[in-house]
C-alpha cells in the first residue's frame, strides 16, 4: 500500500511536506519572537539603568540608586527597611501603603521613589514606635482599631495626615480621609474612634 505522506495527493501537497512547513514556519516564529523578546528586555535594561535618589525619610536623609519604575513602596520596604508600610493590591485600591509624602498621604505602590527625590516622606515607624507611641498610634490601641493589622499603619498614617492639616475633624472628615484604606477585618468603627479621640486629646501632629 502506497504511503500518503510520502506521495502527492492531486493538490501537489503532502502530509510530510506539509508537517515540514509548519516547523519551520514555527522555528522562524519562535526564533522571530525571541530576538522580538531580547530587543525588549535590552530597552527594558536600559530604562533600568539606576539614577540617584534622596529623600528625608522620617527625619533622616536616605540615599539610593533605583531605577525610574521603582515604586515608592519597594524603595521604603526592600532598601530602607520600612516594611511597617504594607503591599497589598500595587493598584491604589487598598490603601495599606500610605505614607505621608511632604505631609500629604499617597499610596506608596503609585508614588515612583524618583517623584519623592528632594521630599520628606513619613512611614508608621517616623511617626512613633511600640515603645514610645505616638498619640494617634496609642489611640487606636486604646480604641482597639485593629484585628489582624494589616490595613493599620495606613489606616494611621492616613489619621495623622489629616490631623496635621486638620487638629478637629468631623466624623465625615474622617471618614473621608480613610475611605482610601480598606479594612477586611471591619475596624472601621474603631478606627472612627480613634480619630476622634486624638482630636478630642488635641493631638494634631501623629
Ligand atoms: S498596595 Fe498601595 S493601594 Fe494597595
Ligand atoms: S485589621 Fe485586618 S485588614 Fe484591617
Amino acid at each position: 500500500m502506497a504511503d500518503e505522506k510520502d506521495h502527492p495527493n492531486g493538490g501537489g501537497f503532502t502530509r510530510r511536506g506539509l508537517i515540514k512547513g509548519l516547523a519551520t514556519t514555527a522555528v522562524a516564529s519562535a526564533t522571530a519572537g525571541a530576538a522580538a523578546l531580547a530587543e525588549e528586555r535590552a530597552k527594558t535594561d536600559t530604562a533600568g539603568a539606576g539614577l540617584p535618589v534622596s529623600i528625608t525619610l522620617n527625619g533622616a536623609v536616605k540615599k539610593g540608586v533605583f531605577a525610574p519604575r521603582t515604586t515608592l513602596a519597594e524603595a521604603l520596604r526592600d532598601a530602607w527597611g520600612m516594611t511597617g508600610t504594607k503591599v497589598g493590591c500595587e493598584r491604589g485600591a487598598c490603601g495599606a501603603c500610605t505614607v505621608l509624602l511632604d505631609d500629604l498621604a499617597v499610596n506608596s505602590c503609585l508614588t515612583l521613589v524618583h517623584d519623592a527625590d528632594g521630599r520628606k516622606v513619613t512611614t508608621i515607624e517616623g511617626l512613633g514606635s511600640p515603645e514610645a507611641m505616638s498619640p494617634i498610634q496609642k489611640a487606636f490601641v486604646d480604641a482597639d482599631a485593629l484585628q489582624c493589622g494589616f490595613c493599620t499603619p495606613g489606616m494611621v498614617v492616613s489619621c495623622a495626615g489629616l490631623l496635621a492639616k486638620d487638629p478637629h475633624p468631623t466624623t465625615h472628615a474622617v471618614k473621608e480621609a480613610v475611605a482610601g484604606n480598606l479594612c477586611r477585618c471591619g475596624t472601621y468603627t474603631g478606627v472612627f474612634d480613634a480619630c476622634a479621640a486624638a482630636a478630642k486629646a488635641g493631638v494634631n501632629h501623629g
